[in-house]
């Protein structure tokens, strides 16, 4: 039985690490109301009482596309996604504990049309993923000092609704909410990437851990990569709801951040994930 702090337990993923890492284990789940994870000192003495051995940190900045603007939301993104895992390693660090934080495609500028590997440079295109880069750095920085990490990235998020509001909306959620009022949708057909199911996510974490993996970087989403418009088609055919899907461009959306157009994340390290229209069979059945 190991000593567990989940991070952001009650966001989408967090939950998911919460059902998931509980059997067998004392799991101490934490969210914004336990914790404020960009305050050093409290996080370095709540960590010095509580001795995890394991730490997961959930816990991030997700709003793409209020990062571009300059109201104090980027400031706020830059201390929840770098300032948050710097603490959150120092005290793993201090106190012996093994820290797995999460990361994102938007790392990757989307530039390269064969996908991302693990050991591939990151250079993102927006503002949200400069400060999860900055965040990635900040643990690797500690890496030669005997810090004991792992990085997984991810992309597209979905599954269960996160009990905390603020939250971020999965696209399936969104479409699926849209599809109520309007019988005719539009979706970007570009910007390739993969989903991730987040309790295959929170899974795929456990086995990580349970089988002594390396410490070091993943890339952890389920397979099957797609666009946006190719999920929304997916979704609906699955639903068995008559809902017409129309492609567009990008650029037709209004949306302050960049987005990369091919960020799919190569997974060369580990069993690959079942594809996300499985994924998906079992989250409309479940809804
Ligand atoms: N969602 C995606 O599509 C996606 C894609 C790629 C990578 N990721 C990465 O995957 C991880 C999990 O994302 P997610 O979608 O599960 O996140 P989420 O649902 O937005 O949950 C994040 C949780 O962190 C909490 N939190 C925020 N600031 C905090 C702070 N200063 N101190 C303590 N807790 C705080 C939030 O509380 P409040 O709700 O009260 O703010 C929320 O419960 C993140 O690292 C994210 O960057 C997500």
């Amino acid at each position: 039985m190991a000593k567990i702090l989940i991070l952001g337990a009650k966001g989408n993923l967090g939950q998911q690490l919460v059902k998931v890492f509980s059997p067998g284990n004392e799991v101490i789940a934490w969210d914004r109301g336990e914790i404020d994870i960009t305050d050093r000192e409290l996080i370095l003495k709540k960590m010095a009482d509580l001795r995890p051995e394991l730490v997961i940190n959930a816990a991030a900045y997700n709003a793409v596309d209020k990062c571009e603007a300059d109201d104090g939301e980027y400031e706020l993104a830059k201390k929840i996604n770098i300032d948050g895992p710097k603490f959150l390693a120092e005290a793993c660090r201090l106190g012996g504990a093994t820290l797995i934080h999460y990361s994102t495609n938007y790392v990757f500028d989307g530039e390269k049309k064969g996908g991302y590997q693990e050991t591939d440079q990151p250079k993102p295109a927006n503002r949200y993923g400069k400060s999860k880069h900055h965040g990635e750095k900040r643990i690797l920085e500690l890496s030669g000092s005997g810090l004991k990490w792992y990085l997984i990235r991810t992309s597209k998020l979905f599954g269960p609704r996160a009990e905390s509001e603020m939250a971020k909306q999965s696209f399936f959620d969104l479409m699926l909410e849209l599809s109520r009022k309007q019988d005719r949708l539009e979706a970007v057909d570009e910007e390739l990437s993969c989903f991730a199911y987040t309790p295959d996510l929170a899974r795929a974490t456990k086995e990580l851990v349970d089988k002594n993996s390396g410490y070091g970087i993943y890339h952890i989403t389920n397979s099957g990569a797609c666009t946006w418009y190719e999920a929304a088609l997916e979704l609906f055919k699955l639903a068995g709801l008559n809902i017409k899907v129309l492609p567009i461009a990008g650029d037709r959306l209004i949306r302050p951040a960049k987005r990369p157009k091919y960020a799919v994340l190569l997974n060369t390290k580990r069993p690959p994930i079942r594809d996300y229209r499985e994924a998906l069979k079992e989250y409309l059945k479940k809804m």
